[in-house]
């Protein structure tokens, strides 16, 4: 499957993937200490991205733990070390999440966030993660659900700007909404009932998270033109998130950002 956001270019995306950070990355830290990250672990972070959430698990295993992220892309995995460093504490290397070839077995952790979402076969995934922890320790994986209102009253460019991302993600085969399918991701994968947890970022005003559906639908505008998707040409490509918040701001106040369920279970012992 391609990755939806594959035409963005890497300078454009690194920024985006930072910028979505911002507002996930409080409820990710929460779930991987739920979950039962500890200092000294050894944990693996697979589609790290530029390497946010194991920047993450970093702090939770600190001090004594090692992280390694592994992303399919070059560029990625270049933008991480970039950020990053490669370390005692943390390491990247470019791998694909549905081998793991060459990725050492016996992990205190397996853990992700936002890649089931753009493989193929999120069980197959799930299951190749799942053998790479070694037996009683930590598989955890943080997932969005996309397909709910994202503002208290959807309005026309609310509405074209969540049909225009949808449809993007449908045309590439992601699943959009595998957060609340992540339950039965782990049963299928012979993986024992998941803990769970929802959060989203939620806010209006200067706390909305409307710059994150903004810079997905720029990032991913590209896309839709090339494969003919409907675009409204009068959506702004700049100031889209001031839009967005002001056509909010008018109706209910609220933004909803992406429902991001966290499923956590231990491999058997
Ligand atoms: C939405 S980004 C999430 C990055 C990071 N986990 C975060 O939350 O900031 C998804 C990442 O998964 C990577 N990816 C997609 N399919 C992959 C695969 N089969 N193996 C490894 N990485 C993959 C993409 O290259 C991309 O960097």
């Amino acid at each position: 499957m391609t990755y939806v956001f594959t035409e963005a270019d890497i300078t454009t995306e690194a920024q985006r993937l930072r910028d979505q950070s911002a507002a996930l990355d409080p409820l990710t830290a929460r779930l991987l200490r739920s979950a039962g990250l500890e200092p000294g672990m050894r944990v693996l972070d697979i589609g790290c991205g530029v390497g946010s959430v194991t920047a993450l698990a970093a702090e939770a295993v600190a001090p004594g733990g090692h992280v390694i992220g592994i992303d399919r892309s070059d560029e990625a995995v270049a933008g991480a070390r970039a950020l990053l460093g490669d370390s005692n504490d943390v390491e990247f290397r470019v791998a694909d999440a549905n081998e793991l070839d060459g990725i050492e077995k016996g992990f205190d952790a397996v853990i992700g966030r936002m890649v089931l979402v753009h493989v193929p076969d999120p069980v197959a995934v799930l299951r190749t993660a799942a053998d790479h922890v070694r037996p009683g320790g930590v598989i955890c994986m943080h997932e969005p659900d996309m397909t709910y209102a994202w503002t208290g009253r959807p309005t026309p460019l609310w509405n074209h700007v969540r049909d225009g991302i949808l449809a993007s993600f449908d045309h590439v085969g992601a699943h959009s909404r595998l957060g609340r399918n992540l339950f039965s991701v782990f049963r299928d994968a012979g993986l024992s009932d998941p803990e769970q947890i929802m959060e989203a970022p939620v806010g209006g005003g200067s706390s909305s998270p409307a710059f994150g559906w903004a810079n997905a639908y720029a990032a991913l505008r590209p896309l839709m033109e090339s494969v003919g998707i409907d675009i409204d040409e009068t959506v702004p490509t700049e100031g889209l998130t001031e839009a967005l918040d002001a056509d909010a701001a008018a109706h209910s106040g609220t933004v909803i950002g992406p429902l991001m369920y966290g499923a956590w279970t231990r491999v058997p012992g």
